[in-house]
């Protein structure tokens, strides 16, 4: 079985992370989540979904209900003495979406102050597979500084930018490719949109 760290910042697009949750656990992955707290804020503003008190509480069973999953585990921002805090608790990799720009310099520099950047840390240092989805517009050189030098570290960096080739009809559509295309980095099979098959539409 698959085992993957989930991550959601405090940046724009909370639902990109909340679907990624929805698919890992349709493909039987296991799921350990953290939420930070400006990103709990930005799941309510943006999506309604209220998961207020969970930081607070150290509970799994609001995060369990909502996503109707009794295995996924959920660690708050603050609990550096989770397991994926260490490199000796294995796991196959780690996405981070979205990822703020404060998140994203905090991971950049090795920082490690709360268990996001932690489990960053310790993903990098295994050698195992980091995908970020960093949101901000415009960027700033210090952005593109600390994504460059993630890339060149072997971080994915993999922006919620969608196409538009296969003619998205809705929200949902675009959430779906851009989700794809994170599972699509971590190799995950998935059918969530319609892949470029060398025909150009001309309708
Ligand atoms: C509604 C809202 C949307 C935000 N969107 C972004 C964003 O898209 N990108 C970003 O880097 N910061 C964004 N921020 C600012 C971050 O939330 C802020 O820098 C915060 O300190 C990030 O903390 P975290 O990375 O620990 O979650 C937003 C803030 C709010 C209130």
């Amino acid at each position: 079985m698959k085992s993957f760290i989930v991550a959601i910042s405090g940046a724009s697009g909370s639902i990109y992370g909340i679907k990624l949750v929805k698919e890992l656990i349709r493909t039987e992955a296991a799921v350990h989540l953290c939420i930070s707290d400006q990103a709990v804020s930005i799941i309510r503003a943006e999506t309604g979904i209220d998961l207020s008190g969970i930081n607070l509480l150290e509970t799994e069973d609001k995060i369990r209900k909502h996503f109707k999953s009794e295995t996924i585990r959920y660690y708050s921002n603050g609990n550096l003495a989770a397991p994926i805090s260490s490199g000796s608790y294995k796991t196959d990799g780690m996405f981070v979406v979205p990822c703020s720009m404060k998140t994203l310099a905090g991971i950049a520099n090795g920082y490690a102050s709360n268990l996001i950047e932690r489990a960053a840390d310790v993903v990098m240092k295994e050698g195992r597979s980091l995908i970020i989805s960093p949101r901000e517009m415009p960027f700033n050189t210090i952005h593109l500084e600390n994504m460059l030098k993630l890339s060149k570290m072997g971080v994915t960096i993999a922006p919620p930018i969608p196409a538009f080739y296969q003619r998205p009809e809705n929200v949902e559509h675009i959430i779906e490719f851009v989700t794809g295309k994170l599972l699509d980095s971590a190799g995950i099979e998935n059918s969530l949109f319609k892949r470029w098959d060398g025909v150009m539409n001309q309708d």
